[in-house]
């Protein structure tokens, strides 16, 4: 065997990838990584790979990896001359408005996402004519239409800070597009959705079905289980557990935590990510995929490497303008 593909599986073993790869599987991994590595250094590309995606994708090609937030503002910083996105497309599109002068790529055309797909800036323009004088807060899941119709752009990571900010000055606001997260937000902060906060109607297809009652089998099966959801679970799926936030959250809470077992009512990669990064912490995945986040391989990272053009990234200058706006927004109400 090669010798560079003998160091690529030794690479792969140590990160524990090994684990997840059926008898002889890791080798064919190794090739394509190995390869998508050597490539991203003759182009000075970086991959972006969120927490849902493989651990493959992650720990074997992944150079900045983390929730929404993180990504986009590693987006912005980097030096790199292309961003591979391994996540779904508004994230794509968040980094180009960050930094236009990158080339950004999705190596999927399936990377969509329930939630972006759930409201247009023509559904935001007539929120805003309804409601006269309320700021729009976007999650960061939309389009970059969305967020060029809106006052402030939140992901998981920030959403109570910036609305507990956004309230100081204002008494009403529209919050859109996930009216589980919106209803969640209402209420750590007190405020009641349809007065304080106008909803929209989306909802994510991978949390807005987890079951509340099964987390109860789940206690009774593993006394001292500590169970953590995401903020896109509906608000009794939230009452049922003992933590909610998003991924990055999430992750530090597991990190810094001793629990005899933990709950992820998440995605699934990032159960599987979680095992590899604490082997010695027991987890009970009760996990759902996006098949959005999962249209993305190693594979077709591979050909989008050898063939880019098809897969590339634009948003109009005017609409990249007004989102870059509320997006900045996002990041000094977060500081
Ligand atoms: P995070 O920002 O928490 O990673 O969430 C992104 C997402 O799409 C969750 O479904
Ligand atoms: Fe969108 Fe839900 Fe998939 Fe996240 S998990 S990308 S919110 S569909």
């Amino acid at each position: 065997m090669d010798q560079s593909l003998t160091e690529e599986i030794k690479r792969l073993t140590s990160l524990g990838l090994h684990r997840r790869c059926v008898e002889g599987a890791l080798e064919g991994v190794a090739a394509k990584t190995l390869e998508i590595n050597r490539l991203k250094r003759e182009k000075n590309a970086v991959v972006c790979a969120h927490v849902y995606q493989t651990p493959d994708i992650i720990l074997g090609i992944g150079d900045l990896v983390g929730d929404s937030y993180k990504l986009a503002d590693d987006c912005r910083k980097t030096a790199a001359d292309s961003i591979i996105f391994c996540g779904v497309h508004f994230m794509a599109e968040t980094a180009k408005i960050l930094n236009p002068s990158k080339k950004v790529y999705v190596p999927s055309k399936n990377a969509g996402c329930s939630l972006a797909e759930a409201i247009t800036g023509e559904d935001v323009r007539k929120l805003k004519a309804e409601h006269p004088g309320l700021p729009v807060v976007a999650y960061i899941n939309t389009s970059a239409e969305v967020k060029a119709e809106s006052d402030c752009i939140v992901t998981s990571a920030n959403a109570e800070k910036i609305l507990r900010k956004m309230y100081e000055r204002h008494e009403r606001l529209i919050f859109v597009p996930d009216r589980f997260m919106g209803a969640n937000l209402a209420k750590a902060l007190g405020k009641t959705p349809g007065k304080d906060i106008i909803l929209w109607k989306g909802t994510c297809v991978v949390h807005e079905h987890f079951n509340p009652e099964l987390i109860k089998v789940y206690r009774k099966n593993y006394p001292g289980l500590v169970a953590l959801a995401h903020a896109e679970c509906p608000s009794e799926l939230i009452d049922a557990v003992d933590f909610m936030g998003g991924t990055g959250d999430m992750m530090r809470y597991v990190e810094s935590t001793d629990a005899s077992a933990y709950l992820l009512v998440t995605e699934c990669g990032f159960g599987e990510l979680a095992k590899l990064r604490f082997p010695q912490k027991n987890f009970i995945a009760m996990c759902r995929l996006c098949p959005y986040m999962k249209s993305i391989t190693l594979d077709s990272v591979l050909a989008l490497l050898r063939n880019p053009a098809p897969e590339e990234v634009t948003v109009p200058a005017d609409i990249a303008a007004r989102a870059k706006r509320s997006i900045d927004k996002m990041f000094e109400l977060a500081a």
